[in-house]
């Protein structure tokens, strides 16, 4: 056993995060400013989108995203049940509905569930690409262009991922989302600028940069856009709906004047958490390929276990291993996931599970009549996973210690 506590997750800061903090806290420029700005500048290179707009948490990314597309009141949106509870929660707060769908084995929202869901009242869709794969989006385009309905991502855990060869939040579709509903093409093509603007559904991708993700500002998030009202729209509510760089006014080029155009939130990033994301920025592709070799140390670990079902990985989608998660094979165990987690602890191994599907929350069950049974796949999912430590910062000996432990378990516990 191992003699000290391995937790679930640590963030990786160097010593240029730290030097780029120190430098914001001397200059006397510690809210919105030229860092954030340099930040949603490299951002948005590095995605491949016309816009990126700093906020202080995906959270708010997504409230402001839903705002900016109009979402009140008697409206419906499409949330999977297997997500973080503010997936759901933006929706509430714009007095909209959340309609929740369930997932497929692979953890990820199916276009057929959204497609069962949409009602005359539907204004939106989320996909939540779980753990960091992305859901099947030509599939999700081909829908949502079908019924004339935006697409917001909630790409929290997706940072660097790709679909068919196109980052998540990019600018790009695949040909299928284009090709409005004829399940076209799934290669992945190079296209102009021209060409990758065509597609008409409205399209906006949040991820997170909280603590545990791939990258983190300590609390933070980034939407994307290749649309230009919306990204006006979302520029605005993100900070009080007052007129553009109206964040200037306190240096020697800006004015005190501004506008309000909009009863906007206060959700703007401050330039302490840009200068944190714009070296995790750079170390984010050596982040995601040390996530992705553990990840397959884990698989290799797991192969022969009957009792372990390791994730369903495709083959035409970069995975950046937010998450690994393992989905216990109860039937063959004499312990349940709860005890199987306390098992872990008591090995010196933190875990953690993702998530509790929404419908099973009190409030959602009190408020929208949600019910134990009305998402089984997602239900079956939920009792059986167990998130293992999977971070920058660990070890192989980390990850062999959390492979021996797991193999201990279920020696220890599997059906005779
Ligand atoms: C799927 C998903 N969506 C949204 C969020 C919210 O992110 P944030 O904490 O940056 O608001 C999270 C956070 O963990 C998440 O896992």
């Amino acid at each position: 056993m191992r003699d000290t506590f391995l937790p679930f997750s640590l963030p990786t800061i160097g010593e240029e995060e730290i030097a780029e903090v120190m430098d914001s806290l001397r200059s006397g420029w510690i809210t919105t400013g030229p860092k954030t700005k340099q930040f949603e500048e490299e951002f948005r290179e590095y995605i491949g989108a016309r816009h990126a707009i700093a906020v202080n948490s995906c959270t708010a990314g997504l409230h402001i995203a839903l705002a900016a597309l109009g979402i009140g009141p008697g409206d419906e949106v499409i949330v999977p049940t297997l997500t973080f509870c503010s997936t759901a929660n933006v929706v509430v707060h714009l007095g909209a509905r959340p309609v929740l769908v369930d997932v497929g084995e692979d953890f990820n929202v199916t276009p057929e569930a959204i497609e069962r869901a949409i009602t005359s009242r539907t204004r939106a869709i989320i996909p939540v690409h779980y753990g960091g794969q992305p859901c099947d989006l030509d599939a999700i385009y081909s829908v949502a262009a079908c019924y004339n309905l935006p697409v917001v991502e909630d790409a929290a855990h997706a940072v660097g991922a790709a679909y068919h060869g196109h980052k998540i939040g990019s600018d790009f579709l695949s040909r299928g989302a284009e090709e409005q509903g004829s399940g076209g093409a799934r290669e992945p093509r190079s296209r102009s600028v021209e060409e990758r603007l065509t597609c008409n559904v409205q399209r906006v991708t949040v991820f997170s940069f909280y603590a545990t993700k791939n990258m983190t500002t300590s609390e933070g998030g980034m939407i994307t856009t290749a649309d230009d009202e919306l990204a006006e729209r979302m520029r605005l509510l993100s900070l009080h709906g007052m007129s553009r760089d109206a964040w200037k006014r306190y240096t020697s080029t800006g004015s005190w004047y501004y506008e309000v155009l909009l009863p906007g939130y206060k959700y703007n990033m401050t330039d302490i958490q840009a200068a944190l994301g714009i070296h995790q920025l750079r170390k984010l592709d050596d982040f995601i390929a040390i996530r992705r070799r553990y990840a397959r140390m884990y698989d290799e670990g797991f192969a022969d276990m009957p009792e372990v079902e390791r994730p369903i990985i495709h083959s035409d989608r970069t995975h950046t291993y937010h998450l690994y998660v393992i989905r216990l094979n109860l039937e063959r165990l004499t312990i349940d996931r709860a005890q199987f987690i306390e098992e872990l602890k008591a090995l010196n191994i933190g875990s953690s599970v993702h998530f509790i599907p929404v419908h099973l929350h009190l409030f959602y069950q009190r408020a929208f009549g949600y019910k134990p049974g009305d998402f089984p796949v997602a239900e079956r999912i939920y009792e059986r996973i167990v998130s293992l430590p999977l971070f920058p910062k660990m070890t192989e000996d980390d990850v062999k210690d959390v492979i021996s432990a797991v193999k201990y378990i279920i020696s220890k516990y599997k059906k005779k």
